[in-house]
C-alpha cells in the first residue's frame, strides 16, 4: 500500500501520570498497526499539551471550527482533525478513564465524527475494561464508530515483559483490531468525502 492509500490513524496515549505505564502499551501498539500495513501512524502523547478543566462558554458542537482552545492545544486538534482512525490507549481509574483523556475528548466534536475508534486497555483485573465501556458511550455522542474488537491487559505487570506482551496469542487479537479498524476507516473515508456526516 503506498502512503497516500494508507489510512491516517492517530494512537492517543490516555495517560500522564508520571511515572504512567501508557508509553510502554502505545509504543508497542504502534509497531503493531505499522506492521499491518494499511496505515500511516502517529502516536499523540497528552502529556505537555495544554488541557485546562474549564471549557469556554459554547459547546464545540456548536461553534465548530472556531472553538476558542488554547494555543497549546493546537498540535493536537490538528492531529485529531487530519486523521482517518483512533486507538485509544487507555488505563483505568476509578473503574473510568483518566481525566486527561475525558479533557482531551471533551474540547474537541467534530473531529471525532464519523470516524472510527478502537480501544486497547490495561489495569487490575478488569484490564481497563471499565474505561473502555464509558468510552464507548462517550464516543457515541460524539458520532465516533467504536470498533467490537479490542485489546485488553489485566494485571497488566505480570503480562508485560521489555515493552513487549507475553501472551503469543496477543499478536492474532491486535491483528484483528486492526483488520477491523482498517475496514471501517476506509469506509468512513469513502463516504466523508462523498457526502458532508449530517449534524
Ligand atoms: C487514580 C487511580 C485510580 C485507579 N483506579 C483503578 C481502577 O479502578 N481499576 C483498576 O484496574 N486499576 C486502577 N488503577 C491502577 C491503574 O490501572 C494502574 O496504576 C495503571 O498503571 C495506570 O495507568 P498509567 O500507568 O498509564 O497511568 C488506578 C490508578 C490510579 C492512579
Amino acid at each position: 500500500m503506498d502512503n497516500d492509500s494508507k489510512h491516517r490513524l492517530v494512537i492517543l496515549v490516555g495517560s500522564v501520570r508520571e511515572g504512567r505505564f501508557g508509553p510502554v502499551v502505545s509504543s508497542w501498539v504502534a509497531g503493531q498497526a505499522t506492521a499491518y500495513g494499511a496505515f500511516d501512524v502517529e502516536v499523540v502523547d497528552l502529556v505537555g499539551i495544554d488541557l485546562p478543566l474549564a471549557l469556554p462558554d459554547a459547546s464545540p458542537k456548536h461553534a465548530g471550527d472556531d472553538y476558542p482552545r488554547p494555543a497549546g492545544m493546537a498540535p493536537l486538534t490538528s492531529a485529531l482533525a487530519a486523521t482517518d482512525a483512533f486507538i485509544v490507549v487507555t488505563p483505568e481509574y476509578n473503574h473510568s478513564c483518566p481525566a486527561s483523556l475525558k479533557a482531551a475528548i471533551d474540547w474537541h466534536y467534530t473531529q471525532w465524527a464519523a470516524k472510527p475508534v478502537a480501544f486497547v486497555s490495561y489495569g487490575g483485573p478488569a484490564g481497563g475494561r471499565h474505561a473502555v465501556l464509558h468510552l464507548e458511550n462517550v464516543f457515541s455522542e460524539l458520532h465516533a464508530v467504536t470498533v467490537r474488537d479490542g485489546l485488553a491487559f489485566p494485571d497488566y505487570p505480570a503480562v508485560w515483559r521489555d515493552g513487549v506482551p507475553l501472551d503469543p496469542a496477543v499478536h492474532g487479537y491486535a491483528k484483528l483490531l486492526l483488520e477491523q479498524l482498517a475496514w471501517w476507516a476506509g469506509a468512513l473515508r469513502t463516504a466523508r468525502a462523498a457526502a458532508p456526516y449530517p449534524s
